[in-house]
């Protein structure tokens, strides 16, 4: 199997991204460039999610229609990502006919085999999560029911609707859950099980009339009612690998697909999801690789806390998106939730990306133009060194396997501080030739280069443009027989920033 096929969830452009979206954009581009590495054939998907009672609204508050407005924001989040290097294969877009088709055809196809029904709904609806809220799943404000995520008031909504028998899928999704290990880390399959286990599972409404939310793909049988924007927003997932235009390349990429997702959206992408694939007689995906938040001061990150931070001042901050896509992969946590700051992020970015890889390149770049014309032949590499390398560049492999990107970026860091203190115990500076000291280094620079390349591409790619190495499989890596560095510039690659009080 070696085809790799990862997907990020598709953005609400009601707004431009900002360093949430960054968050899980960049993770998922690391593990797609790392596995571009590994000479696999990758598909990368990512792309907005333009329908919905959301952009609608949006679109009304600007007064555009919303075709206007997504196409403006699709051009937005291109831009962004292109800014931060995002190596993506296809954008997706819910407007474009094709995925329309694809939603439409499922709707019906489930609806034939009796899947999908009509029946009467009520219940509290979150205009900003496009979800119904059930007793116990929301919060009470003075009495009224308030959505536990935005903290807004919930509105009551009463309409006929059609329903995906979800409940029908229990003992599969229990089965599936508790055995097929695809939900990663583990620990959200067991609060998906145990949810199911405690609250049974409903029906859920997957359509609206279309004089409550008109902007959406409608109901193919039935033009009063627009489809739920959920079950449009997941099938993007198989639309974007062809599934309605080239089925052997979907059939190629689906086989091994990754669905990047934060907490936020577990729900969706196992219980409704997996049901929605079985309906369909598609597979389960391989894996659904589930993150936590990056909050400030406590709080989720997002529009509605209006703690934003955004992805200009970021990447202007940090000289570019080398700086900003290490910092995020480096605070990447898929259990726990992340604080940042801007001084916790000025401190990784200097302390890190300067102080210790910038350092340890111009360091061993400036001694090699010094001393031997930036000429380094193939000597001995240093024994300890050697072994040094062999058991970071391993583990970083197994850690990078595991979808631990930043467990995978410590320890080349921790790599490069031994780099560093092998120049201060060697001193190459004093030596008439210091050779072999100069070759074991750029032998540790060039295995840190490769394995950083995922997440520092630009930097990477100068370096090794620079000293005369290829950007090759770090799992193919072998030392000492190089035969030589060219060295022609000790490039800074980061230039370090002040340091700032908290935000
Ligand atoms: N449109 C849906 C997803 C449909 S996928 C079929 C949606 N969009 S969203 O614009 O709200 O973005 C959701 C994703 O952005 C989250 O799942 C998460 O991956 C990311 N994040 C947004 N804010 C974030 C943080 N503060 N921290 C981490 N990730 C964040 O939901």
């Amino acid at each position: 199997m070696n085809t790799f096929y990862i997907t990020t969830p598709i953005y609400y452009p009601n707004g431009p991204p900002h360093i949430g979206h960054a968050y899980t954009t960049v993770y998922a581009d690391v593990l797609a460039r790392f596995a571009r590495l590994l000479e696999k054939d990758v598909f990368f998907l990512t792309g907005n999610d333009e329908h919905g009672l959301k952009i609608q609204r949006f679109a009304e508050k600007l007064g555009k229609t919303p075709k206007e407005v997504v196409d403006e924001m699709a051009t937005v989040y291109r831009d962004y990502w292109l800014r931060l290097n995002i190596s993506y294969d296809y954008f997706i877009r819910t407007t474009d006919s094709v995925h329309e088709k694809v939603v439409m055809d499922s709707f019906r196809k489930l609806y034939e085999k009796g899947y999908v029904y009509k029946d009467k709904y009520g219940g509290f609806y979150c205009v900003e999560c496009e979800k119904y809220y059930l007793p116990g799943e929301y919060v009470e404000v003075e009495g009224k029911p308030y959505c536990p995520i935005h903290n807004k008031p919930l509105e009551y909504l009463e309409e006929e609707t059609y329903y995906f028998k979800l409940s029908e899928f229990k003992d599969f999704l229990l089965q599936v859950l508790r055995n097929d290990k695809i939900v990663y880390p583990e620990e959200y399959s067991l609060e998906v099980t145990s949810r199911i286990e405690k609250e049974g599972l409903r029906d859920i409404s997957i359509a609206r009339p279309v004089e409550r939310v008109s902007w959406g793909v409608k109901v193919p049988f039935d033009p009063s009612y627009v489809i739920y924007v959920w079950f449009d927003a997941l099938l993007n997932y198989i639309t974007g690998a062809g599934y309605a235009t080239d089925p052997s390349r979907f059939e190629k990429y689906w086989v091994n697909v990754h669905h990047v997702v934060g907490k936020d959206i577990l729900w969706f992408h196992t219980a409704v999801w997996f049901s929605i694939l079985k309906a369909l007689d598609i597979p389960l995906p391989k894996k659904v690789l589930v993150h936590a938040f990056l909050i400030n001061k406590g709080l989720k990150i997002g529009k509605s806390a209006g703690n934003v931070i955004s992805i200009d001042d970021l990447l202007s901050r940090y000289n570019g998106p080398d700086g900003v896509r290490y910092i995020l992969s480096r605070v990447f946590n898929m259990s726990k939730d992340s604080e940042v700051s801007f001084e916790l992020m000025d401190a990784i970015y200097n302390d890190e990306l300067a102080d210790t890889y910038g350092n340890l390149v111009r360091r061993v770049g400036a001694l090699a133009m010094k001393k031997l014309k930036g000429k380094i032949y193939r000597r001995e590499v240093d024994k300890k060194l050697n072994e040094q390398i062999t058991l970071r560049l391993n583990t970083y492999l197994e850690r990078m396997g595991n979808y631990d990107v930043p467990g995978a970026i410590i320890e080349i860091m921790e790599l490069l501080r031994e780099g560093n203190a092998y120049v201060n115990n060697t001193r190459p500076w004093e030596k008439e030739d210091p050779s072999k000291e100069l070759y074991s280094l750029l032998e540790l620079i060039r295995v840190s280069t490769i394995t950083l390349a995922p997440v520092i591409p630009n930097a990477a790619s100068k370096v090794a443009e620079e000293f005369g190495f290829r950007i090759e499989n770090p799992a193919r890596v072998q030392l000492g027989v190089l035969e030589r560095y060219n060295i022609r510039n000790a490039p800074i690659l980061f230039k370090k920033v002040m340091p700032q009080q908290s935000t």
